[in-house]
């Protein structure tokens, strides 16, 4: 490639994936690092010939129901499989990250029941005739982001954005049970939800800002007035 063509090409590909664009994607559905399981963790449990030794195991009923995002979706599960592998890897909800896989970072945090749980470390036989709800469940009818999630982008909270899904449910989760949080609250609500690059401030100040946001709103309701 010709070196002008090369500059323009940069250009382009740096106006087309500005770093808010990339915040945007990160918080709408989680749709970042997903090859970071390779890097973080792997996948356990699915692997065919896994499947094939424990297909007969355990004598529980593997073909489920699960209310998920809303909807019920038929899945094939096993006995001891957990809730993030049946959501990112039968269901294809990849916002749903995987990393410790033990209990210790918050980045798999979904809402069962419209309480924080890390799916990494719940069965999903376990969560039958609950709701979960993930980050591709947030967003209205016509993709618009849900006002947590918009105060993310505006105040460009993440850095890498691996965190970014559990820290935006903790935060549902909280401005659902406390609309009106002070910031210490919001932080012992997050405080289950690591963060690798530190931006814990800015995820602070985003939960504050949808809190504010969401006290205009209910004062002054659409279409009132
Ligand atoms: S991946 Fe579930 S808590 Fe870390
Ligand atoms: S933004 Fe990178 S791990 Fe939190």
């Amino acid at each position: 490639m010709n070196p002008a063509t090369r500059i323009v090409q940069t250009d382009y590909d740096a106006d087309r994936y500005s770093r808010r664009e990339f915040i945007k994607r990160v918080i709408a559905s989680g749709a970042v690092a997903s090859a970071s399981m390779y890097v973080f963790g792997g996948l356990s449990g699915c692997s065919a010939t896994r499947d094939a030794r424990t297909a007969v195991a355990g004598g529980v009923e593997r073909l489920i129901s699960l209310n998920v995002n809303g909807q019920v979706r038929r899945v094939d599960v096993l006995p001891q499989e957990t809730l993030a592998t049946t959501l990112r890897y039968k269901l294809g909800l990849t916002g749903t990250k995987l990393s410790c896989d033990r209990a210790e970072c918050g980045a798999c945090t979904v809402l069962i029941d419209g309480v924080t749980h890390y799916s990494c470390s719940t069965l999903t036989h376990s969560v039958r005739a609950r709701k979960v709800l993930t980050i591709e469940g947030l967003s209205g009818p016509n993709g618009e982001l849900h006002p947590v999630q918009q105060a993310f982008v505006e105040e460009l909270a993440p850095q890498c954005g691996f965190c970014t899904p559990g820290q935006v449910m903790a935060a549902v989760a909280l401005l659902e049970a406390n609309p009106n949080p002070t910031r210490e609250e919001a932080r012992h609500a997050l405080s289950g939800n690591l963060c690798r690059c530190g931006a814990y401030d800015n995820y602070l100040n985003a939960v504050m800002r949808a809190a504010r946001a969401r006290a205009v709103l209910s004062a002054n309701p659409p279409g009132v007035g």
